[in-house]
Parts: C-alpha cells; structure tokens; sequence
C-alpha cells in the first residue's frame, strides 16, 4: 500500500533528450494510482520564477553577443529563480507529503554553468548552502540522448529554444558531464532515451513504483 510521504524526483539531460514528455507520462502513471504529485520545472515553476526564466531565454536570443548577460549574471538568474521556486513550491508541496517530479534541477547548474561556462563551483555551492535549505532529489534520471535523436526531436519543435544558438558539441560536453555526475550514486538512473519507444516509460514508472512502494 502507498503511504503518503514526500518525494523529490528531478529529471535531468540536454535539450531533446525527453525530460518534459517522461515527466507528464510519469505524472499521468502515478495519477492513475491516485498519488498527489506536483509537476514542475526549472527555471520556472512559479509566477515569479517564470518571469526570471523569461529574462533568461530572452537573452539567449539577443543577437548583439556584447549585451548578452555575464556568465555570473546569468547564474545568478538560475539561482534566484530556484530560490523561488524551492520557497514557494518545492518545499510546501513536500511539506505536504507530495511527490514533486521536476523538469531540470541543481545538475543542470553543475553541467551547465560549471563544467559547460567555467562557472566557479564554490561560488555555485555557497549560494546553494542558502537557498536549498536541506531539499534533496530522492532520486534523478539522466536521460541520455544520441545527437542524431535530440536533433530531430528539437526540429519538430514548433517554439525555438537555445540549441539553435549553441554548437553541439556544447551539448555533447554537457552530456558527459550530466553522466559524470550520476558515476557512482545510487539514487541516480541514466537511461537512455533515443528510440521513441514506450519501453523507458514504463522502466522510469517501475523504478519510481519501487521507491515509493506501490504495487
Ligand atoms: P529547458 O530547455 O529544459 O526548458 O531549460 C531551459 C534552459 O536552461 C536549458 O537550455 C538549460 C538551461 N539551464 C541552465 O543552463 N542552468 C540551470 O541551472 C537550469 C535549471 C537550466
């Protein structure tokens, strides 16, 4: 039986890679055994957080590159916007006893910013020891995407994103730096998601049935 108690699944990979289509098809499965779930994401989740997450893409696609934003600001947005939403969102839906599947979390900063833009990590860390006040993914998949997949996937696509301004081997950098941060612990899964299959939803479903007891 399924006792209620709060749960924090993070799902992590680059651009096309599946995040947002396994988290609705996770969110319906675990509906229709009639657990409460908050679906969210990063950067965004809130009114407020979404807005910074507007500022944010924005800029992605100002075309002068000497008004883009300085790496440090544009951490600084991630982390404000994260701020937000763990205060107004993460945590009281926890608080709850809800399970909180969310669309991109801390690991995107460290591929992203870290390894990705040679963002310092103790700068990163610091602000995090404030903001994340103890809130911990129970578990993350990395979705691990072929070029060739994600690259189709994103051209189906009917709203632009950030690929179109980055070369790929910035995702191909951020790839293996997303599976070296899952090495070696055990509440992360990388799976891989470049056939358009059902079979990794239901792998993502039996994973999260098992942590949460649900039979
Ligand atoms: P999305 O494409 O998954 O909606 O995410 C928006 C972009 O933000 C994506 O290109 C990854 C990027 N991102 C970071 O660079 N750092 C972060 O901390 C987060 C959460 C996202």
């Amino acid at each position: 039986m399924y006792k209620k108690k709060p749960f924090f699944i993070v799902f992590e990979g680059v651009e096309g890679c599946g995040k947002s289509y396994q988290s609705q098809k996770l969110k319906k499965n675990l509906e229709k055994k009639g657990i409460k779930l908050v679906l969210t994401r990063e950067p965004g989740g809130t009114r407020s957080a979404e807005s910074i997450r507007r500022l944010i893409l924005k800029d992605y696609f100002n075309k002068g590159k000497k008004e883009k934003f300085d790496k440090y600001t544009d951490t600084l947005l991630y982390l404000a916007a994260r701020n937000e939403h763990i205060e107004y969102k993460i945590k009281p839906a926890l608080k709850k006893g809800k399970v909180v599947i969310c669309d991109r979390f801390i690991d995107s900063t460290l591929a992203y910013q870290v390894y990705g833009k040679q963002v310092d990590r103790n700068f990163i860390d610091h602000i995090h020891k404030f903001i994340l006040k103890g809130i911990k993914p129970n578990i993350t998949f990395i979705l691990k995407v072929s070029s060739k997949s994600s690259k189709l996937r994103l051209k189906k696509r009917r709203t632009k994103n950030r690929y179109d301004n980055f070369s790929q081997s910035f995702y191909t950098k951020a790839q293996k730096s997303f599976l070296q941060i899952a090495k070696n612990k055990k509440n992360y899964f990388v799976l891989e998601s470049s056939l358009n299959n059902s079979d990794l939803e239901k792998k993502i479903f039996s994973i999260v049935c098992k942590y949460l007891k649900i039979k």
